[in-house]
């Protein structure tokens, strides 16, 4: 059996200086694909929301489907840590719904929890730590706070936020946090929290500085449905390539090329009256003129 990633692999990383990969993943097809590569780290991400089920933002993600997609991400997982994304009103309303949504996930194949935000997220970071629950901390362009923030803005632009910022991540990895998620800040902002924290930091938009880098599963392969964000990098454009086998298959079956005898059954069936469907049809017709 092959030994899973585990969050003192991602401490090793960093502490050796080897950068490492995060990808999101939500079904069990893209699962087996990631599990063929060395990426380590996976995160069913509350971006299920936007990428998967055809919703606007992340918030209205709840913790029934993120479990439904986390479990056919287990299944298709070898090694890889896999991350459970906590969605937006799963864990602020007492340490209780936190730790039993936190818990749901490792119920369901998960190994470890992400949650956004600094302030009152730190301490129920600190609760769900203190259950013995891995948890990863998200700082900066948070998704669940878009209506808070007036929009997906970069975040930490000034000092004094970039300063908030730098003290909820040393709050974080006081509370127990494994790792830190920076979304959307400065690089120079994302270099210096890499550089004070002993745990690693996984950057997206967020500059080369960080320990690890995480993109979308969708926007690395070139399926997103919109223009892609600054930061995000196709590595494959996949949804021509889809739509490109798609409308090949249509056009074989509107000119009969598909199926071909190559992709049938055959059978002796010589008492049958198996005359073919198109000149069954002829048949038919010739009897009406
Ligand atoms: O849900 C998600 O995909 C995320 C990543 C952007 C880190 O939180």
């Amino acid at each position: 059996m092959a030994v899973v990633t585990t969050i003192r692999d991602l401490v090793a990383f960093k502490q050796r200086g080897e950068r490492f990969s995060m990808i999101t993943a939500y079904d069990f097809p893209s699962m087996r694909l990631v599990a063929a590569t060395p990426i380590p780290v996976v995160l069913v991400g509350d971006s299920l929301g936007n990428n998967v089920l055809g919703y606007e933002t992340t918030l209205p993600v709840t913790m029934d489907e993120m479990l439904h997609h986390a479990r056919a991400v287990a299944r298709g997982a070898t090694d890889q840590l896999l991350v459970g994304d906590l969605p937006f009103n799963a864990y602020h309303a007492s340490d209780s719904q936190a730790i039993n949504n936190a818990g749901r996930f490792l119920k369901n194949g998960m190994h470890a929890v992400k949650l956004e935000g600094g302030g009152k997220a730190i301490p129920i970071a600190a609760c769900i730590a203190q259950c013995g629950i891995p948890v990863m901390g998200h700082l900066g362009l948070t998704p669940q706070w878009v209506n808070a923030f007036g929009g997906f803005k970069v975040q930490g632009k000034t000092e004094d936020a970039a300063e908030r910022i730098i003290e909820d991540a040393h709050r974080l990895e006081e509370a127990g946090a494994f790792s830190i998620v920076l979304e959307g800040v400065p690089r120079e902002l994302a270099a210096a929290i890499t550089q004070q924290l002993s745990i690693p930091t996984i950057g997206i938009g967020a500059g080369p500085d960080c320990d690890g880098q995480v993109l979308v599963w969708h926007d690395l392969l070139g399926i997103n449905r919109g223009p892609l964000p600054k930061f995000a990098k196709p590595y494959g454009q996949i949804g021509d390539a889809t739509i490109d086998a798609l409308r090949r298959f249509a056009a074989d079956v509107a000119a009969g090329a598909f199926p071909d005898d190559e992709h049938s059954y055959h059978a002796d069936l010589t008492g049958l009256n198996a005359t073919p469907h198109a000149a069954r049809d002829s048949q038919a017709l010739q009897r009406k003129l």
